[in-house]
C-alpha cells in the first residue's frame, strides 16, 4: 500500500488551493506508520478537516480501502476551490469521499455525532495577527492566529463531539502551538495521546500526534509500536517524556486512575 501512496499524483491544482507540502506528508506517514492499528481498528466513518488538494484523504482511502469491507469518507474545507481540487484527485486515484465547503464540520455536527471512528486534521497553524484568520484564498490555509491555535481551538471540541466512542484523531501541530497544552485540554476532554510522527525542517518543527479516548487504552495497550503499554497512567508519563517542557493541567492526578 506505502507504494500506492508514493504514487499519488496531483492530477489538479488552484493557485488558491494548498499543495502537499512537509505537513502533508508528515500526516500521511503518521497514517502509514499507524497502518497496522488502523487496518485492525478497521474504522466505518472517516473524515479529514481542511481537505485541501485531496492528497490526505485520498491515502486515507487508499490506505484503508473502501465499500463493503472499507470505510465511508467524507472531506470539509472552507475553500472550494479546494473542495473542487480534492474531487479531482479522489477521482483519479479510483476513491469517492462525500466532499462538503463548509466551516469546520458545520452544518454536520448533528448528523455526524458521535459517529466519526477516524478524524485527520492538518489545520491552518502558522501563527499570524488574528485578522488574517479565516480570510478568502490561500491564506485560510496556513493563517493560524494567535500562537497558531485559532481554528485548531476551534476543531478540538468539533472532534471531540463528533468522534466515536472508539473515535481516534490525528492532527498535525507547530511547537509553537504548544502541543503539550493541546494535549493537556485533550486529556480534560477523556483523551489519551501520542506523538506518532515528529519530524524537523528549517522553518519548523511538526508533530503529528495522535488522540484516543482513554476508554479505549486496552485495544491501544495492543497496538503495534504503542508507546504506552498499561494505561492512562503510563500513558501520561509519555507525553511528559515526549514534551519535556508539559506543564500538570488541573486534572493532572486524575491520570493515575
Ligand atoms: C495546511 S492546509 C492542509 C491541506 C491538506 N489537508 C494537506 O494536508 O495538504 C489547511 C486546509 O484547511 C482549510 N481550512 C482552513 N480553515 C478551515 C475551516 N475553518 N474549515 C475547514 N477548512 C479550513 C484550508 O482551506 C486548507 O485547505
Amino acid at each position: 500500500m506505502p507504494s500506492k501512496i508514493a504514487q499519488i499524483r496531483l492530477v489538479s491544482s488552484h493557485p488558491e488551493v494548498y499543495e502537499p507540502c512537509d505537513d502533508s506528508f508528515a500526516l500521511v506517514d503518521a497514517l502509514l506508520a499507524d497502518q497496522t492499528n488502523l487496518l485492525m481498528y478497521n474504522p466505518k466513518l472517516c473524515m479529514e478537516v481542511g481537505c485541501g488538494s485531496g492528497y490526505v484523504i485520498t491515502s486515507l482511502a487508499l490506505v484503508l480501502g473502501q465499500g463493503a469491507c472499507g470505510a465511508y469518507y467524507i472531506a470539509t474545507d472552507i475553500n472550494p476551490h479546494a473542495v473542487r481540487v480534492t474531487s479531482e484527485t479522489l477521482e483519479a486515484h479510483g476513491v469517492h469521499a462525500e466532499l462538503i465547503t463548509t466551516d469546520i464540520a458545520s452544518g454536520l455536527e448533528e448528523r455526524l455525532a458521535g459517529l466519526v471512528d477516524v478524524m485527520v486534521v492538518n489545520p491552518p497553524y502558522v501563527p499570524t495577527p488574528e485578522e488574517e484568520v479565516g480570510r478568502d484564498g490561500i491564506a485560510s490555509a496556513w493563517a493560524g492566529g494567535e500562537n497558531g491555535r485559532c481554528v485548531i481551538d476551534k476543531i478540538l471540541p468539533v472532534a471531540d463531539k463528533l468522534l466515536s466512542d472508539r473515535g481516534w484523531l490525528y492532527m498535525v501541530t507547530l511547537t509553537a502551538n504548544n502541543p503539550s497544552e493541546i494535549c493537556l485540554q485533550m486529556r480534560d476532554k477523556g483523551y489519551a495521546s501520542r506523538i506518532v510522527v515528529q519530524r524537523s525542517t528549517e522553518e519548523e518543527s511538526l508533530h503529528v500526534i495522535k488522540f484516543w479516548r482513554d476508554s479505549d487504552d486496552i485495544l491501544q495497550a495492543n497496538e503495534v509500536g504503542a508507546v504506552n503499554k498499561t494505561g492512562p497512567a503510563r500513558i501520561f508519563e509519555s507525553l511528559l517524556s515526549q514534551f519535556p517542557g508539559l506543564l500538570f493541567g488541573r486534572n493532572s492526578n486524575s491520570s493515575s486512575t
